[in-house]
């Protein structure tokens, strides 16, 4: 039997309602702060993630499922939104529209990770962006609305971790300093961390081994090198947090997985993930849309994994499936008059279902019972049909004309 890709799943019926609360909330959430629903292609040129996301990152190096279109282009499947986002933005002169332009989008991403519980390799993100504004309040906003949708979503025991990064010199600049700070304590440093002082100095504040977090309290933090005025903007974005009472943690040592970031970054964890722990993430991109041969403009953003949102989640109450009416038949010569009623039901905005399979009556009422049918319509001979009320077991004989405006008069119980 072929079996779907390893690290992919399906999204079955019984999965579906669960999923469209989440898209219902985002819409709702983030339509009321005035974002607008984009959609973007599933695969793009390979450039744009490797400009716009980085040459060096793990997601550009190991993680992208690339392809030639079989006329020399490289394509890409897209393993994030943000970079596809912007280049619509230029491609379509939004530049020109007011700022900053405030876009959403739910579509499903690619990377070729190793799959365990909530790591796929195709898996959907619900993601907001606000393009041309530098506005400490445009962060702070977005955090808020992250939160807001995680909370009406059920995600329990989120935490949110908060870090700025400054800008790419400043950063570049905390790098030496920090791995010389390394290479002067290096006999203290377990070896796996000693071993990649130079190509990633960082890893080492996530270190589990007792000598090197030893170290590594007393580490400079980029959080106390940052330039007055970058300071001054994370200073402005916890202060509009603290006013929406959202808790946070400062997390010096947040990374994220793409070299795009500038100033404020974040993340939403939960415990109910495990190792996995990242619910949603993101943070400001003022230099993004220059390195796409755009404008000078700044941005924030963020996404959230839907699956990992849902395993997050406690129980979200499931709204029962509703048939109004089930069409049975007494005997097989009132199929026609049975296929005209559904149809007429369903006009009538009434959700009909029709017997599809030659039960026996009794088996199509067990039938109408296991689907939760409010009536069922029996048909019989010379255009009269038996209508029972699936809950009060009363039965009585109308003629098949009448079966909807009865329904209809008797009103849906909901
Ligand atoms: P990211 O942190 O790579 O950020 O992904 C955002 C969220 O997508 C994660 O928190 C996680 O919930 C989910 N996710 C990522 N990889 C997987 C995976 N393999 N399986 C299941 N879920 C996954 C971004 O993608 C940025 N574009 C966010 C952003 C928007 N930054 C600024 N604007």
């Amino acid at each position: 039997m072929i079996q779907a890709p390893r690290g992919t799943f399906d999204i079955l019926p019984e999965d579906a309602p669960q999923r469209k609360l989440v898209e219902i909330e985002a819409e709702r959430v983030l339509g009321a702060a005035g974002y607008r629903r984009i959609e973007t292609p599933t695969f793009e040129a390979t450039e744009l993630f490797a400009r716009g996301v980085g040459e060096t990152t793990d997601i550009v190096q190991k993680e992208m499922y690339t392809f030639d279109d079989g006329g020399g282009r490289s394509l890409t499947l897209r393993p994030e939104g943000t970079a596809p986002v912007c280049r619509a933005y230029l491609e379509h002169g939004m530049h020109k529209l007011p700022q900053p332009v405030k876009l959403w989008y739910l579509s499903s991403f690619f990377r070729a990770e190793a799959p365990q519980r909530g790591r796929y390799r195709q898996f959907w993100q619900v993601g907001a962006e606000a393009i041309g504004s530098d506005a400490a309040e445009t962060d702070a906003e977005l955090i808020v609305l992250l939160a807001d949708l995680l909370d009406t979503v059920g995600v329990r025991h989120d935490r949110l971790r908060l870090s700025s990064l400054g800008t790419p010199a400043t950063r570049a600049e905390y790098r030496e300093e920090l791995k010389a700070y390394l290479h002067a304590h290096e006999d203290q440093l377990a070896d796996e961390v000693r071993n990649r002082i130079d190509l990633n100095p960082m890893r080492a504040f996530d270190s589990g081994d007792a000598g090197t977090q030893a170290v590594m309290r007393d580490a400079p933090k980029l959080l106390d090198r940052l330039a007055p005025d970058d300071a001054e903007h994370f200073a402005r974005v916890r202060a509009l947090l603290d006013d929406a009472g959202l808790s946070y943690e400062l997390d010096p040592t947040l990374v994220r997985g793409m070299d795009y970031y500038t100033r404020t970054v974040f993340e939403f964890t939960s415990d109910e993930l495990g190792a996995q722990s990242g619910v949603g993430g993101g943070g400001r991109y003022d230099g993004l849309i220059e390195l796409l041969d755009g404008p000078p403009t700044p941005a924030s953003g963020w996404a959230a994994g839907i699956e990992r949102m849902l395993l997050a989640a406690r129980e979200l109450p499931q709204a029962a499936d509703l048939v109004d009416l089930y069409v049975a038949l007494a005997t097989g010569d009132g199929a026609r008059t049975a296929f005209d009623l559904a149809v007429e039901a369903r006009r009538a905005g009434l959700q009909a279902q029709l017997e599809l399979a030659g039960r026996s009556l009794k088996g199509q009422l067990r039938h109408a019972g296991r689907i939760g049918a409010r009536y069922v319509a029996i048909i019989g001979d010379d255009g009269v049909a038996t209508l029972k009320d699936m809950e009060s077991g009363e039965q009585h004989d109308t003629g098949v004309r009448d079966v909807i405006p009865e329904i209809l008069r008797a009103g849906r119980v909901l």
